[in-house]
């Protein structure tokens, strides 16, 4: 089916044409009951358009504003807002032997891990779940679970180009952000870059971390950077692992 709500982006000017064709898709939303059991906005044709976007580009940006709904990305937010206030929020470092001097070269976010038990957090776990296993359904991937954590990157806050995971390692496979912000402006920076997985020079698609704005790749082989925020941006990562028992990475 050549459905357009999920297309990359060859270039930072077709942001607003794929936003436009992302709004003109949102018609095979369905109700909770006639797609996966208790997970509304998710339908077995999205499920369907994501998997083969991933299969044949490695990457897509999609907006789930409808799908997940005002309420539950205003809720995130809030949350995500409160835990920034406080020192929940933590310095991500990266890896095994992480050293913070080093790292804070390389990334400036901090992080909170989701553990699923609030409300939102619950529904949005029931989110990824289907998108977990609507993907092992449709790509055999033998993605078994996914670990998410809320990311809050201040004025200056980046993360320089990197990959997700190292490959072979059989850890994380796909890597999913959603971002949480109300009215990002083109000045405000913080965008995602990514660049083309057979030339980490090339940037094949920028994406505005715009609430309701879903990122999805292939963690081992799309490279990618957070450009300088210039106003708090507030985000969720989200890693599906092949592996039971967590591997640093
Ligand atoms: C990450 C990451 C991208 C983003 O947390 O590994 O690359 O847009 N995040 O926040
Ligand atoms: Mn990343």
């Amino acid at each position: 089916m050549d459905n357009p709500a999920v297309i990359p982006i060859r270039d930072p000017l077709s942001q607003v044409v794929s936003r436009e064709l992302d709004a003109v898709a949102g018609s095979d939303i369905e109700p909770a009951h006639s797609g996966d059991a208790n997970v509304p906005g998710i339908s077995e044709a999205w499920l369907d358009q994501v998997a083969e976007s991933l299969s044949e580009h490695g990457w897509m940006s999609l907006d789930t504003r409808d799908r997940l709904g005002a309420g539950l990305l205003a809720a995130l937010r809030e949350e995500v807002v409160i835990l920034d206030r406080t020192d929940a929020m933590k310095s991500a470092g990266i890896g095994r032997g992480s050293d913070l001097v080093r790292d804070r070269a390389v990334r400036r976010d901090r992080i909170a891990w989701l553990q699923g038990i609030t409300p939102p957090q619950a529904e949005l776990f029931r989110f990824l779940e289907s998108i977990r296993s609507g993907l092992n359904q449709r790509l055999f991937l033998g993605l078994k679970r996914f670990e998410t954590h809320y990311a809050t990157y201040h004025p200056g806050d980046f993360y320089k180009r990197h990959l997700d995971s190292f490959r072979g390692r059989a850890s994380r496979v796909v890597s999913l952000v959603l971002y949480l912000n109300d009215d990002w402006a083109p000045g405000d920076g913080g965008a995602l870059q990514v660049f083309n997985r057979d030339n980490e020079n090339e940037v094949c698609g920028i994406v505005v971390p715009e609430a309701g704005r879903m990122a999805l790749f292939l963690s081992e082989e799309i490279p990618h950077e957070v450009l300088p925020a210039n106003r708090t941006r507030y985000s969720l990562a989200c890693w599906f692992r092949q592996d039971e028992v967590p591997l640093p990475l």
